[in-house]
């Protein structure tokens, strides 16, 4: 409290945002919950086409720290945490919100997808967060949070998300291991599992429709999710209230998971 004004619960913490494209992004709702919580943002772009779109929402939430980011261009992962090396010194705070497959791989089933198409897809929706976890770690010098994004499909089949799902099986099995790596350091590290959402990547998926009905139908709580629920859900994670979880994964999915 300062003057009879509560702090907000993030003022100061540092939280870099990997994945906005756009409004609908599961990024943006973290880093809108972030900044309306006191945080300050870094936030990045994949590519010049993405940044018409991007650069005005970062700027919206005053982020500090901006670039293009494509995970699978060596050196600009790089050049993004060293901007938060010289303008914040440390870093409190990341999400990891990306996923791609080609789509020739990622619309047949698994049986049909090529082994390069395979390594696209771990390599950037699974391995690149293990390579920013490496980067961000001698800057959370005080502790920290790190998340990224999973889905169901990790651990039941669900027609038609195919090669994602043993991607997003070994995302949620890193998230496990660098929690244990990282847990003397006191930087936590989640998997978030949301339910689904109609988002740029998953207009990639086969009759998406069907799974927001079906998830919409199964939710205990009724309803489908929206991407605040998703930011809301990884800033309490981040906060001290939370310091005793790590290595978790977390259903951000109305229940739906609990249903047969
Ligand atoms: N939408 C859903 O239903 C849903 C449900 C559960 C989990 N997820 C996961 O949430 C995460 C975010 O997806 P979203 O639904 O918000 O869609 P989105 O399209 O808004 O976000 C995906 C992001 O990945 C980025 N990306 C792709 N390739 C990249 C690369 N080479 N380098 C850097 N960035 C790259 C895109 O630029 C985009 O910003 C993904 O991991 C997705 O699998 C989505």
């Amino acid at each position: 409290m300062d003057g009879g004004q509560p702090h907000p619960v993030l003022a100061g913490k540092k939280a870099l945002v990997f994945g906005i494209a756009n409004e609908d992004s599961i990024a943006y709702g973290c880093a809108k919950a972030f900044r309306s919580l006191g945080a300050d943002l870094g936030a990045s772009w994949l590519n010049e086409k993405a940044r018409a779109f991007v650069e005005p929402l970062a700027q919206a939430l005053e982020a500090s720290i901006t670039g293009a980011v494509d995970v699978a261009v060596p050196g600009q992962l790089e050049a993004m945490f060293d901007q938060v090396r010289s303008r914040w010194g440390r870093l409190d705070i990341l999400v990891h919100s990306i996923a791609f497959a080609p789509k020739e791989d990622l619309q047949g089933g698994l049986l049909d997808c090529s082994a390069e198409g395979f390594a696209k897809a771990m390599d950037i929706s699974c391995h690149s967060f293990i390579r920013m976890a490496k980067l961000a770690t001698p800057l959370m010098t005080e502790g920290g949070a790190m998340f990224a994004m999973s889905y169901y499909g990790a651990n039941r089949v669900v027609p038609n998300y195919n090669v994602m799902g043993p991607v997003k099986a070994a995302l949620e099995a890193a998230c496990r291991y660098l929690a244990y790596e990282l847990g003397p350091r006191e930087i936590r590290v989640h998997a978030i599992s949301p339910g689904p959402l109609r988002t740029r990547a998953a207009s990639g998926l086969k009759h998406f429709e069907l799974m927001l009905n079906e998830a919409a139908h199964k939710a205990p709580l009724g309803e489908l999710i929206d991407i605040m629920d998703v930011g809301f859900t990884c800033a309490y994670l981040a906060t001290p209230f939370a310091k005793r979880m790590t290595g978790e994964l977390i259903y951000v999915d109305g229940g739906a998971n609990l249903v047969a």
